[in-house]
């Protein structure tokens, strides 16, 4: 992360298979502020695999890298994305409306 990407990964894997992965990548590199996403094959839905996978990334975010702050971005119909937040503690603190062009319509 304070490298010359400012970024990294965690693969998640499944039997030595990749099945999705979390991304956290510095938004503000001089005030320690950081970004996530995440996903995962629907194969290997349902199981916690994203959660601890997340939950990994938030801890190394926090307390290995020492960020300030690390915010999620999802489009607000995104119910899974929005549990898999809530579930590993993150709050939901805006609503933005139609901020996001995706697929052909504001979202
Ligand atoms: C968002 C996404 C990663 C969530 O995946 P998920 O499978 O729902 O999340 P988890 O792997 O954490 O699994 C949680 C589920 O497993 C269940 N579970 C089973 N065993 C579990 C265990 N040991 N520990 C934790 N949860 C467990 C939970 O109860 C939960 O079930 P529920 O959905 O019925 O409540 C997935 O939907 C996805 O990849 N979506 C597409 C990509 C995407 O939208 N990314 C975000 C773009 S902004």
């Amino acid at each position: 992360l304070d490298g010359e990407t400012a970024a990294l990964a965690l693969v998640i894997e499944y039997d030595g298979t990749p099945i999705g992965d979390v991304a956290l990548w510095l938004t503000d590199k001089e005030h320690r502020q950081g970004e996530i996403g995440w996903v995962l094959n629907p194969a290997h839905g349902g199981q916690g695999f994203a959660s601890e996978a997340v939950r990994a990334v938030l801890a190394l975010g926090f307390d290995h890298y020492h960020l300030h702050r690390i915010t999620a971005q999802m489009d607000a119909r995104n119910s899974a994305s929005a549990a898999l937040a809530n579930r590993v503690g993150l709050r939901l603190e805006a609503h933005h409306v139609q901020d996001w062009f995706s697929k052909g319509e504001w979202t």
